[in-house]
């Protein structure tokens, strides 16, 4: 799986692992790397090593499943797997022969590291190939030299923004940045190229190593200038503090990587490599052992791309294709999901009441795909290919033959039956008719259809093209068929499908609104609004309750909630309706009329509404920032437990992507229902019981929660 061959005194050690889709280092490749390695040191034939790869990638990174098993391990055994890596990576600059890698593809994280850990790096001119230390995305820190090298090498204010982000680049910026030294044009060239380099460069030594006079090693040296500045300098004192602020700002101090990452950099550049690579080993044990990146890993990469694959997906359903989509609504939903499908190379017919406002809707996808050009993500062919797949429509003949429909008008019950009875009969035979309601039940809105079994809900998140996630929801007579098609439409065009089954409010609104509505209980209980909004903030979600409240808009609040009770499903004294009515005869509907909670003047940033002090009088004794962050994250957990295990959704996978994709739930928990492990179960029912008897019952646990947390 690593090949190791010798043609003319140069040793090639080249990455081709069978036991995974893609070179990544794992508890096999990484003892096989280092016995390539070896072997090349102990010939003394061999006068110079290139590192390569046979696959279209150089090396993903690190095992994911291997981070996760390590992620249980003691911090003292984990800081020896840590300094084995770097140890091996060390060797490579400190063997006394010239190596090269040859970034044929890919190179992200570990993978990078070893090109980091190379005398030289040539990457071949591949549009596909990206490279960078991406570890900070799953909660770590490059723990095999990458905070060390790589601002060695470029300086610390090219350095802290890449670590810091994950950032990854192509070829041609990396030459810019300095993360590679050379492109070679062709395959033929990368190899030549390298070979050249060590030909030419037979005693490499990097910048920050010396020989020791004693010994005749390499080893680290003291005091060496950093390019752009050293740490204590003007410059890379400004990175930091800059750093330091951008972190805090976006982290909260949820996330703990990217404050090791600073630290890693500060105090490693400060001595020489071999002491910083200490230095970051000990950093990186902090992160790799933590339950942000077990979370992380868990939920948002290794859960994400099973929800990808559609796990949740009915297994004896053959694969089906939607190559023609009938849109019925070109509003804000209709145009985006149009606008998405034909991304996917689908045929779209995009119908409204008239042409011209179905061609309205169809200018949407031309103004996004504008964009798109001006900023080099397509071209004018690739840009009239995409618009020429929809249709703009006025008639009910125009949908004939499409393999799925998807209604999204105005939310109305009976426009909605009348629209179902009049296009189902175009669809193609065993065609799919889908509802993109956000809140009315798809069993209820099935009763219109001549073939409920065909009829599902595909709920998307606005703005379409920036959203994720897509919601399918399950009516009472929704066949595995039609959830086949739906999971196989949302997989064409790039979304991720969580499955929910049919019920009030389905799985994300119901969640979202118990944010929203706490955000209000809060507002009651006299807390200082400001106080509310950033404890929503940081406890890690996007937007206040409050703000978020507004976008949604207090009327349609007031509609669902008022539903619900006349429906018999919320009860009459329920905070959410109580508020938004206030605020609704105040004519202070939300963000749409510019008066909500907050005020919106024209051109200003946007001010919590100074007359809300005395609708909610301040109470005297105000709550710690924590306890207001607990109540607002505990209320959106407890519900995503009750939907659980009410089989509103189906697994705990969904519950937490949707959580993260579909809401914004802070992902460095796990997601809504992963939060609890998070906490630890004991502390997770004890502090519902603590917020019940305070606050009121919705925060009660649920029996399942006592029986798990006795265990
Ligand atoms: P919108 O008001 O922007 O668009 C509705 C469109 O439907 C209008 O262009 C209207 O002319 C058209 N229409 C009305 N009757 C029609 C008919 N008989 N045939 C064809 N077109 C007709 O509404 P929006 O926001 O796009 O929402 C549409 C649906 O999507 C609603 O059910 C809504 O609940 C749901 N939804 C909305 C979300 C949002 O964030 N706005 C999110 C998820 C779902």
């Amino acid at each position: 799986m690593i090949h190791y061959t010798v043609d003319q005194q140069i040793a090639v050690i080249s990455w081709e692992m069978t036991s995974a889709p893609m070179n990544v280092l794992n508890d096999d490749s990484i003892p096989a790397f280092e016995a390539a390695l070896l072997r090349a040191y102990a010939d003394d034939e061999v006068k110079g090593i290139i590192i390569t790869s046979n696959k279209p990638e150089f090396v993903a990174g690190a095992d994911l499943k291997m981070i996760l098993r390590n992620n249980d391990k003691e911090p003292a055994e984990m800081l020896k797997v840590s300094s084995e890596l770097n140890r091996v990576f060390r060797s490579i600059e400190t063997s006394g022969k010239p190596t090269v890698a040859a970034i044929n593809g890919t190179a992200l994280g570990g993978g990078y590291e070893i090109c980091l850990a190379c005398h030289h790096r040539i990457a071949l001119n591949n549009p596909k190939t990206l490279i960078g230390l991406v570890e900070v995305t799953i909660g770590l820190l490059p723990g095999a030299g990458g905070t060390q090298r790589l601002p060695r090498m470029i300086g610390i204010q090219a350095a802290l923004p890449l670590l810091l982000e994950g950032k990854k680049v192509g070829v041609q910026e990396a030459l810019k940045l300095g993360m590679v030294d050379a492109i070679a044009d062709r395959p033929e060239a990368l190899i030549a190229d390298a070979r050249a380099w060590i030909e030419a460069n037979p005693n490499p030594l990097k910048p920050w190593d010396e020989i020791d006079r004693k010994t005749g090693k390499i080893v680290g040296k003291e005091n060496y200038k950093v390019p752009g500045g050293n740490v204590q300098s003007v410059v890379g004192a400004q990175a930091f503090g800059a750093g330091t602020a951008i972190v805090m700002d976006k982290t909260k101090g949820n996330y703990p990587a990217p404050i090791e990452i600073l630290s890693c950099v500060y105090e490693g550049l400060q001595v020489n490599i071999d002491r910083g690579l200490v230095i970051e080993a000990r950093h990186f044990v902090k992160v790799a052992t933590s339950k942000v990146a077990k979370s992380l890993i868990q939920t948002m990469f290794l859960g994400l791309n099973e929800a990808n694959k559609g796990v949740s997906r009915p297994k004896d359903v053959p694969k089906t294709d939607v190559a023609k989509l009938g849109i019925l609504g070109a509003g804000m939903m209709g145009s985006g999901i149009a606008y998405v499908s034909a991304l996917a190379g689908i045929d779209v017919v995009l119908k409204d009441v008239s042409l011209e406002s179905a061609e309205r809707g169809k200018s949407y996808s031309r103004n996004v795909l504008t964009k798109r050009i001006e900023g080099g993500q397509s071209t004018p062919a690739k840009a009239d290919e995409i618009l020429n797949q929809i249709i703009p429509a006025d008639s009910m003949e125009a949908l004939q033959g499409c393999d799925l429909i998807i209604e999204a008008v105005f939310e109305n019950r009976e426009l909605k039956a009348d629209v179902t009875r009049q296009t189902e009969p175009m669809l193609a035979p065993n065609g799919v008719f889908a509802s993109n309601t956000s809140t009315l039940p798809i069993s209820g809105l099935a009763q219109a259809s001549a073939k409920p079994e065909n009829f599902i809900g595909i709920h998307f998140f606005s703005p379409v093209d920036k959203m994720m996630l897509v919601e399918i929801i399950v009516g009472r007579q929704t066949s595995d068929y039609a959830l086949a098609v739906a999971m196989d439409y949302a997989r064409k065009i790039r979304k991720t499908p969580i499955v929910v089954n049919d019920s009030r409010g389905f799985y994300t609104s119901r969640c979202f609104s118990a944010y929203s509505s706490e955000g209000m209980e809060l507002l009651k209980d006299g807390v200082n609004p400001i106080l509310i909004e950033n404890a929503g903030k940081n406890a890690g979600m996007p937007v206040g309750p409050l703000a978020v409240t507004d976008e949604v808009s207090l009327d349609l609040v007031y509609k669902i909630s008022g539903q619900g009770i006349a429906d018999g499903a919320v009860s009459k004294t329920d905070t959410s309706y109580e508020v938004s009515e206030k605020f609704v005869k105040l004519g202070r509907s939300g963000k749409k009329v510019k008066a909500g909670f907050y005020d919106y003047p024209e051109g200003n940033p946007k001010q919590l509404w100074a007359g809300l002090g005395d609708l909610f009088p301040l109470a005297d004794a105000q709550p710690t920032l924590d306890e207001v962050k607990a109540r607002l994250l505990y209320r959106q957990a407890i519900e995503a437990v009750r939907c659980f295990e009410e089989n509103v959704v189906r697994t705990k996978l969904d519950a937490d992507i949707g959580s993260i994709l579909g809401w914004g739930f802070p992902a460095y928990t796990g997601g809504a229902l992963s939060f609890v492990d998070f906490v630890g179960v004991t502390t997770f029912v004890e502090t519902c019981d603590r917020l019940a008897d305070t606050y009121g019952e919705r925060f009660r646990p649920t029996r399942a929660l006592r029986e798990r947390a006795k265990v």
